[in-house]
């Protein structure tokens, strides 16, 4: 038998926390009784919290602190909301609130859910026609469902459900099938929801699909293997789980851009970035990881999944073929308009939005909505940073605002006093903030 690889362990996941720890530091560590303290040092107080933050995952040595900032002054559709945002890049909040100020004096978002459909898979393999299973499948999606109905009636009572099943194939693979699911899950994202069902019905098949065939008199059917099923699971991509997001006033209202722009110039060049976001994928996935930077900074604060919303907004951002900007721009008869068709699967309970301390407060703070209002609150949010990102842009450059949280950061990266950070701000205003520049000139 081989040797087991340096510093391979077996049953880590069996060790406490502490030996976890102290596992970690001994064999990673530069200094270990450093990284332990320094580990330790994140623990919350309450037993109680830092039992379910443990919990939440697997092999848990130490919680990891993101800031959660709040953007206020969000106008969306008539209400006025804080938004959390959990993030750490900076500028970002800053970026949000001042988007959320201007266009909040200028009537503020206005929202419209385009759809709030979502979707599973079933893959299967099969030896029969795909004709012969078009011609059973209206019989064979009752049976499915009558399967499943111990698990939908909760969801069929809150108006939710089973929305549908349709059968696809695919031509590059001769004999496989997917039977796909659309579901409506009220205010939970469904993930749960939708993959129990979905193994419900993979172990069904076998058996209800020679139901439906014996019923339709299929003889040949008889010396067919039963289908073998793959997998079920939820699709992220969905493309009629949508919000749009908007705003809009005369280009006169505009103001004027800083860097000496006219409110027309401005526009136009606000106009213009938008469409080059629309054709130069380059382009459109800076253009689009701004967006992603209000997105995801609310989405995370929400305890909501990242990971699932980015990986539909991309995979929608692609569907005409071309990858290209998310939201779009016009300007019509002096009409400025910015708008943001995005597809969020969102929930507001289950999975960590009320098990997560933060995410319940987080939920609080904006009003405890249901998903469809979430779903309005984080589209104008990604509308309003991806307004402050490409509105720096066309005017002074985004340098300027970075550097300035960049020099705050450092600022406390060395440890610098508070006292000092008005100095170090007028000092550096017209110089190039690094490490090594701040350094010097708080030694000096
Ligand atoms: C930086 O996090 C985001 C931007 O690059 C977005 C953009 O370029 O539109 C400023």
């Amino acid at each position: 038998m081989e040797m087991a690889p340096k510093k391979w362990i077996n049953g880590f996941s069996r060790l406490s926390k502490a030996a976890q720890r102290e596992w970690v530091a001994e064999q990673y560590g530069a200094d270990s009784g450093q990284l332990i303290m320094r580990l330790a040092g994140f623990d919350h107080p309450d037993k109680r919290t830092q039992n379910g933050l443990d919990n939440f995952a697997e092999n848990t040595i130490a919680n990891f602190v993101m800031p959660l900032g709040i953007a206020p002054n969000f106008v969306i559709d008539g209400k006025t909301y804080a938004v959390p945002m959990a993030i750490e890049e900076s500028s970002v909040v800053a970026a949000a609130s001042a988007a959320a100020k201007y266009w909040g004096t200028r009537g503020g978002f206005k929202t419209t859910i385009l759809g709030t459909t979502k979707v599973g898979q079933l893959f299967f393999e099969w030896d029969g026609k795909e004709a012969l299973l078009r011609e059973v499948l209206p019989q064979l999606s009752l049976k499915l469902l009558e399967c499943s109905k111990p698990h939908t009636v909760n969801m069929d009572e809150r108006g939710g459900g089973v929305k549908g099943i349709t059968l696809h194939s695919f031509p590059e693979l001769p004999n496989t099938f997917e039977l796909r699911g659309t579901f409506d899950t009220r205010d939970s994202m469904g993930a749960n929801f939708i993959n129990t069902i979905l193994e419900c019905w993979g172990s069904s098949l076998p058996r209800v699909l020679k139901t439906c065939l014996e019923f339709n008199a299929k003889s040949a059917v008889e010396q067919l293997a039963p289908p073998r099923v793959l997998m079920g699971i939820l699709s992220n991509y969905t493309p009629e789980c949508v919000v749009r997001a908007e705003v809009c006033c005369h280009v006169n209202d505009m103001g004027q851009g800083a860097g000496g722009f006219t409110s027309w110039e401005l526009s136009e060049r606000f106009h213009q970035a938008v469409q080059l976001a629309r054709v130069s994928p380059y382009r459109a996935t800076t253009h689009n990881k701004g967006i992603f930077n209000g997105i995801d900074a609310v989405v995370i604060a929400t305890g909501n999944d990242f990971r699932a919303v980015e990986a539909c907004g991309h995979a929608y951002a692609s569907r005409d073929g071309q990858y290209r900007s998310l939201s779009q721009s016009s300007i019509v008869d002096g009409q400025f308009k910015f708008w943001l068709d995005i597809p969020l699967a969102l929930g507001t309970v289950g999975g960590l939005t009320k098990a997560h301390p933060l995410a319940a407060a987080s939920l609080e703070v904006l009003g405890n909505p249901g998903a469809e209002e979430l779903m309005r609150i984080v589209a104008a949010t990604g509308l309003a940073q991806n307004f402050a990102a490409v509105r720096s842009l066309v005017t002074t450059g985004i340098q300027a605002g970075h550097m300035r949280m960049h020099l705050q950061n450092i600022l406390t990266q060395l440890g610098a006093e508070d006292a000092k950070r008005p100095e170090a701000e007028a000092y550096f205003a017209d110089k190039t903030v690094s490490v090594a520049g701040v350094r010097a000139w708080l030694e000096g």
